[in-house]
Order: structure tokens, then sequence, then C-alpha cells
């Protein structure tokens, strides 16, 4: 229970990694403050997370509207006081010759993994400065350090996340803000899936689980006086480096 007493916001809640961060974080005893917009997916969250004997709550929010996000914060503020753990997962991707990509899906992924990023910073970091403090976790990945072919715009937007993560945290650790990326390979989720991915795609099997990148948000924000944790990087078995 390290991290009893603590206020998790966690964005793309409602399946595959930020679900598996929710239940991770409860198991450490923080309060789960879970978002998406799929109302029944976080229902159910809701229920799971109890039953570690935790409070929870689901909130539904287009992580794309800054009006949503905005209101988001609000009522977990209003609700629980304050936010200690923000984990910015909510995200889409796609796989697709480069000449295929179209002005709608680059606003459209632009916008759920950066856009959404920075929204709910904006939001929450006022509230972290207020309390004196807290962590920050973008869940990036490795197409955030590296571009790969038919991932564009998804690249793009990854590289992204890094950038913010790095100006916040250089800008923000003397307040005792503390910025972490997670940055995994190929995760087993609905991720991509029908859009560059099949469930039973020839890697997913192979791919990490959604817990084992949980392990690493939670590696990410446990308290230590002395050391923020800056990147974690994860690679599944069968991939490169
Ligand atoms: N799976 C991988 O191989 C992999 C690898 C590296 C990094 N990642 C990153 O990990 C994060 C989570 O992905 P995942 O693999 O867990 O995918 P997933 O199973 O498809 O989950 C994506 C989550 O994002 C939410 N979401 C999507 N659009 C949203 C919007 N406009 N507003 C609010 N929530 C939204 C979805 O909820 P609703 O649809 O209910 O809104 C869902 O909860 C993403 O940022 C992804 O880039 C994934």
């Amino acid at each position: 229970m390290r991290l009893k007493g603590k206020i998790a916001l966690v964005t793309g809640a409602s399946r595959g990694i930020g679900h598996a961060s929710c239940l991770a974080l409860a198991e450490e005893g923080a309060t789960i403050v879970g978002t998406a917009r799929t109302k029944k997916d976080l229902d159910a969250l809701v229920a799971e997370v109890k039953e570690r004997g935790v409070e929870a709550k689901g909130i539904v929010c287009d992580a794309t509207k800054g009006s949503d996000v905005a209101a988001c914060v609000a009522e977990t503020v209003s609700a629980f006081g304050r936010v200690d753990i923000l984990v910015n997962n909510a995200g889409i991707g796609g796989y697709r010759p480069f000449l295929d990509w179209t002005e709608e899906d680059y606003d459209r992924i632009m916008a759920t993994n950066a856009k959404s990023t920075w929204l709910f910073c904006k939001e929450t970091i006022p509230h972290m400065l207020k309390a004196g403090g807290g962590n920050i976790v973008n869940l990036s990945s490795v197409a955030g350090l590296q571009g790969y072919p038919s991932e564009g715009i998804y690249c793009m937007s990854k590289f992204a996340q890094v950038a913010l993560a790095q100006s916040l945290d250089r800008e923000f650790y003397t307040k005792n803000i503390k910025v972490s990326l997670v940055c995994p390979g190929g995760v087993e989720t609905h991720f991509a899936i029908g859009d560059g991915r099949t469930a039973d795609g020839p890697n997913m099997k192979s791919f990490s689980r959604p817990e084992d990148v949980a392990e690493a948000v939670v590696l990410a924000v446990l308290p230590r006086e002395r050391t923020r944790v800056v990147n974690v990087i994860l690679r599944p078995m069968n991939e490169m480096t």
C-alpha cells in the first residue's frame, strides 16, 4: 500500500493499459479516477477497483476537448480535493503507408494523443502546485523515441508527448512535480485493431501484457524523496531495440 491516500487520475481507463494501470495503482492503495468515453466500461472499472478496497470514480470525458478535460479535472478535485498522480494514457494508433494518411487522420491522432496530454497537464498542474507537488506519467511509446515506417503521424504524436514531458520536467522539478515517460513496444490490447493490427495477429501473443506496462507506471510514481523516474522503456521479447 505504498500509494495509500494518493489521488490518481488515469485517462483512457476503459480498457488496455489504462485499465491495468488503474488496477495496479489501486493495489497500492491509490484512489482512482478513470476517464474515457465509454461509460459502461468505466462502470465496470469502478466496481473492480472498489473490490480492492479503495475509492473510485469514473468520469466520461473526450480527452480531445478542452471543455471536457477542464470539467473532468474540476470534478476530480471537487470529489477528492486534489490530483496527486496524472497518467496521460488515452491514445489511438494506426498503420498506413505514408501517402495514404489524410488530414482527418492527422487531426484525430494528434488530438487524441498529443493535445489531450497537453490539456490534462494544463488543467492539473495548477492543483499540483497548490498541493506542493505531484506525479505526471506520459504513456508514450518506443515510437516516441524513434520513427517507424507506416506510423508517421502516430510517431509524431508520441514524440510530442516525449517533448512535453521533458519540457515540463525541466520547468517543474524544483516544484516537486515529477514528470515521467513510460515507453512500451508492442502491448496486447485493442490498440490499432482494425487499423493495421488484428486481434489474432502474428505478434499479438508475443507482445507485452498491459499489466507489465502498469507495473512501470507504478514504479514511476512511487514516493521517493531524492529521486524521480525520467523514462522507462519496455520491449516485448520478440522485438529488437
Ligand atoms: N498497445 C500497444 O502496442 C502500445 C504500445 C506503446 C504505447 N501504447 C500507448 O498506450 C496507450 C494506451 O493504449 P492501449 O494499448 O491500452 O489501447 P486501447 O486498448 O485501444 O485503449 C485506448 C484507451 O484510450 C481511450 N481513448 C481513445 N480515444 C479517446 C478520447 N478521444 N477521449 C478519451 N479517451 C479516449 C479509450 O477509451 P474510449 O474508447 O472508451 O474513449 C481506451 O480506454 C496509448 O497512448 C498508446 O499510444 C500502446
